[in-house]
């Protein structure tokens, strides 16, 4: 149940951000990245029914206000300050939460997947515990990228690799390829429709200067091959 999956934009040497933000402006990857996030895939009468989205603090600082919490998500930060969401508007969204690592992220929203979902017709929302939680995912940065990278618990890397090398000061870990098998781009094409369970652009897809691709790294385990389904 635990098992979640990595998105990230990627150049070809690994950079993912710049002075805090993307190094880039992609509108139909970050069209792309909303929809695998978003995505519910089991139908539910459930409005309360959402993914995770597990980010630092600096990912979370870096998402334009305007766009957070990222909607119809539940959004984790993770952080070693318990006051971080005091005096901010989302201190009482039950979108939002703290948790104080990478683990205790992963815990608290393993909680939220087994859960009874929220009867229709019922009061709104008004907390955490009201949440159900379908998949999880861990969404950056570095910082973050660099600890789930390492758990058995991830499965997927879905990784939008831009055809580029451009300034970056943050870089994703290398994959290792004992753990990750890179899919060929006929599979990584299949898997990402039968995952989404719609139609995803296949091949090179151009974007103003920039040219990118979405692949996936798939972690081959017996575990695996029934979990995130
Ligand atoms: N290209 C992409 O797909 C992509 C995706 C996401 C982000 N990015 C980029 O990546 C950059 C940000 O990455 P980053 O590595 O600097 O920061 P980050 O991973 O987003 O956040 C780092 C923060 O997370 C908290 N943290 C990290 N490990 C922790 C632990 N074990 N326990 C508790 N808290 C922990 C700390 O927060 P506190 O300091 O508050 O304690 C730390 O300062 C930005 O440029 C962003 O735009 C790119």
């Amino acid at each position: 149940m635990r098992s979640f999956s990595i998105v990230v934009a990627a150049d070809l040497a690994n950079g993912i951000g710049f002075e805090g933000k993307l190094p880039w402006r992609l509108k139909k990857d970050m069209a792309f990245f909303a929809r695998i996030t978003s995505k519910i895939v089991h139908s539910t009468t459930c409005s309360t029914r959402v993914n995770a989205c597990i980010m630092g603090r600096v990912t979370w600082e870096s998402i334009p206000a305007r766009f957070r919490p990222l909607s119809s998500r539940f959004n984790v930060i993770v952080t070693r300050n318990p006051h971080y969401l005091d005096n901010k508007p989302e201190k009482n969204n039950p979108l939002v939460a703290l948790a104080s690592s990478f683990e205790d992220a992963l815990d608290l929203v393993e909680s939220l997947q087994g859960q009874s979902p929220v009867e229709p017709g019922s009061s709104p929302s008004s907390s955490v515990a009201d949440i159900q939680v379908e998949r999880i995912f861990l969404i950056g940065g570095a910082q973050l990228y660099n600890q789930g990278i390492l758990s058995k618990d991830c499965s997927n890397i879905f990784m939008t690799r831009i055809q580029a090398i451009v300034k970056c000061d943050t870089f994703f870990p290398n994959i290792d390829p004992s753990q990750y098998r890179l899919l060929p781009r006929y599979e990584s094409h299949t898997f990402l429709e039968n995952y989404l369970q719609e139609p995803v652009e296949a091949g090179i897809i151009t974007e103003g200067e920039y040219s990118y691709e979405y692949t996936v790294y798939h972690r081959d385990s017996a575990e695996n091959s029934c979990k995130d389904e």
